[in-house]
């Protein structure tokens, strides 16, 4: 009799599951298509919404009308009540290897936990060679890690070229199914200020602290013809800082599949581009403009001294950077 009860509640229990799984399933679905349509009868965030480019010097609009966001040029409130009615997930994808993850993972998490799209849903995709290493933090609540373990290359510089590969493949397996919008970025730089909804866009780029001021000519783009990453003497438009790029999933992948076959053309010609990754990125954005522009506050030097350009840091790079990956220019 009490073995017929257990039977008995354990099958009505299983049912249950199952009920509330397809309920689950179809309410997930329902909201989905109504999200749609709702995001379809809804105007868009226009730039003339949030941003202001007069209250900040001349630097604010590219020649193809792509807002240059540089801090008090946006309206933090008008952003945050979109974004209110328009849930999104924003995912960060940082790679961190060797002695990059020994010295900078950890730094690297804690302060995107303080400052990285702070309120809002957040999935940080950590590619490593070493799992034991993973710094085992606490995140609020709207943060979600992804951990991934990722080859060994031998030379700094093929590792930030195979990640160009490494992305466009976790983009196609899944990211895109998980995030509305995608960064990906260096591991050896730490947040210090509010990084939020400004920055987000279809194709973000990232001005080069050294060379936002310069004429096109002086760029250290790729020179050599024979290269995919070639581009003409004077002819360019900015210096992208490959330490922070992104933008929708699809414009990502885009991004770093291109630049990947940009990467493999050149090595069947036994050509490496000058600045690895972040040449084929330039050409990349020299030949599709992206729709926004991040100002060097966003990935700034902590060695340069702040001019009256920059007032405050977002993204500050660790001072020994230099020390085992480029020299200064
Ligand atoms: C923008 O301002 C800077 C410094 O204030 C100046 O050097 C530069 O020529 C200006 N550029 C334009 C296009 O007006
Ligand atoms: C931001 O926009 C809101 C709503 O339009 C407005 O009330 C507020 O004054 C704006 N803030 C700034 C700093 O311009
Ligand atoms: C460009 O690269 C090719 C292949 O590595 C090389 O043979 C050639 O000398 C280079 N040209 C210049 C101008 O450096």
């Amino acid at each position: 009799m009490r073995l017929k009860i257990i039977i008995l509640s354990s099958l009505i229990l299983l049912s249950l599951c199952v009920l509330y799984r397809k309920y689950y399933f179809s309410t997930k679905k329902l909201q989905r298509i109504h999200e749609c349509w709702y995001l379809k009868t809804q105007p868009k965030l226009q730039p003339s919404d949030w941003f202001y480019p007069m209250s900040h010097m001349n630097m604010t609009m590219t020649t193809w009308s792509a807002p240059i966001v540089w801090h008090n040029t946006y309206n933090e409130s008008v952003l945050e009540n979109y974004y209110a009615e328009h849930k999104i997930t924003v995912g960060l994808i940082v790679f961190a290897v060797g002695r990059y993850l020994d010295y900078y993972l950890e730094d690297f998490l804690t302060s995107a936990d303080e400052y990285f799209m702070v309120g809002q849903r957040v999935i940080i995709y950590v590619m490593l060679d070493d799992f034991s290493k993973m710094p085992l933090k606490y995140l609020d609540r709207f943060r979600t890690f992804k951990v991934f373990e990722i080859k060994r290359e031998l030379r700094w510089q093929d590792i930030s070229m195979m990640r160009m590969k490494i992305i466009s493949e976790h983009i196609v397996d899944h990211i895109q199914y998980e995030v509305d919008f995608l960064f990906c970025m260096d591991v050896d730089q730490f947040f210090q200020d509010s990084y939020g909804l400004e920055t987000l866009g279809e194709s973000v780029a990232q001005l080069h602290a050294y060379w936002y001021r310069k004429n096109p000519s002086s760029f250290p783009y790729e020179r050599n013809q024979s290269s995919e990453a070639y581009i003409p003497m004077g002819k360019g438009d900015f210096y992208y800082h490959a330490a922070v790029f992104g933008g929708t999933p699809i414009q990502v992948l885009d991004i770093t599949r291109q630049c990947f076959e940009g990467i493999m053309k050149d090595k069947k010609k036994n050509i490496e581009a000058i600045w690895h990754d972040e040449s084929h990125l330039n050409k990349y954005f020299f030949l599709h403009k992206p729709t926004k522009l991040l100002s060097p506050e966003y990935c700034w030097d902590s060695q340069f001294s702040k001019n009256s350009d920059i007032k405050v840091v977002k993204i500050g790079w660790h001072m020994k950077r230099y020390n085992f990956t480029r020299e200064k220019p």
